[in-house]
């Protein structure tokens, strides 16, 4: 069988990124398979890595914006998980029309991390963000934002270890977009962004190893040129990246995956972090975009709309 391959066109948002400052980060308990009390990060090693992040994000010709860590917030590091940010804007176009932004806070499933949410509102507030929730202080559903992608005109939300079914409801009827959702059931792919990472508007790395068979499926069906991994090949945590235009900056990539994503045209950044891999998050973590548009890379859905396989 021939592939057909299609024009891509490159992820319009991922050039502007709030990052977590790593003063605190340390593994105080162990809310992932990955974490464990007993391999704790180095601190200067943990700061050198991040500023690493930093000057690869930079030199791709993306920026970063930087929120301090609280002392009592050891995973804060994981800036992905605060929240949802997106834009909205009459005409996307033009830089001149009022750009109005929201976020929708995470509501974390563990309580060790929920004193993280307040601290983020705070900054997004201060940055001219509207603040939205699905659930707070433990009532209501959870939602973590490492589970969210807008992709192809709609948010692509992994449900199960973090975020509930329930969440998707509210982000899409709240939102107004169509939410499609998928079961992750494998403990070691706790959130979308280790079994999934969209690269343009055709082409995603996908794991089909972290859902249960119909996600697997459908998420297969989603992707129009999917890059299939191994759960071997996920648990270098190389789904863990972001693409800033044609670069991907990753934590790893297995010698298969970097044929195909160079056959592809990416250019591949490699950025070690094996500090924050003992914490259970890499690249994509640590990154939380705050260029996602409503009307660019979502499509308007009055109403919402929740697809599940
Ligand atoms: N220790 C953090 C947790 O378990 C890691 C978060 C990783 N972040 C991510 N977006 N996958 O919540």
């Amino acid at each position: 069988m021939s592939t057909v391959h299609q024009e891509s066109t490159e992820l319009q948002w991922g050039h502007d990124y709030l990052m977590v400052e790593p003063n605190h980060f340390r593994v105080d308990y162990a809310i992932n398979p990955f974490m464990d009390l007993n391999d704790q990060p180095e601190p200067l090693h943990t700061r050198a890595e991040w500023l690493a992040v930093v000057a690869a994000i930079e030199a791709a010709g993306g920026r970063v914006r930087v929120l301090p860590q609280l002392p009592d917030a050891p995973d804060m590091v994981y800036a992905m998980n605060l929240g949802l940010a997106l834009e909205s804007a009459d005409d996307a176009g033009d830089p001149d029309v009022h750009v109005d932004r929201r976020v929708v806070l995470s509501h974390m499933r563990y309580a060790q991390r929920r004193m993280e949410t307040p601290a983020a509102e705070g900054w997004f507030a201060a940055n001219g963000f509207t603040s939205k929730s699905v659930g707070r202080d433990g009532v209501g559903a959870h939602f973590e934002a490492g589970d969210a992608f807008a992709w192809r005109g709609e948010l692509v939300v992994g449900f199960g270890p973090r975020t509930e079914e329930l969440a998707l409801k509210h982000l899409a009827t709240d939102l107004g977009v169509s939410v499609q959702g998928f079961r992750i059931t494998n403990p070691g792919m706790y959130h979308m962004d280790l079994g999934f990472c969209p690269l343009d508007d055709t082409r995603a790395m996908v794991c089909p190893a972290a859902y249960d068979d119909a996600s697997a499926a459908a998420l297969l069906a989603l992707v129009p040129e999917p890059l299939v991994l191994t759960e071997e090949e996920a648990m270098t945590f190389c789904a863990n990246s972001i693409v800033v235009g044609r670069t991907i900056v990753m934590p790893a990539c297995p010698d298969r995956v970097r044929a195909q994503l160079e056959e592809w045209g990416f250019e591949i950044v490699i950025v070690e972090v094996g500090e924050f891999l003992k914490g259970g998050g890499a690249i994509r973590c640590m990154t939380n975009p705050l260029d996602v548009r409503i009307g660019r890379d979502l499509a308007t859905v009055p109403g919402g709309r929740v697809t599940l396989a």
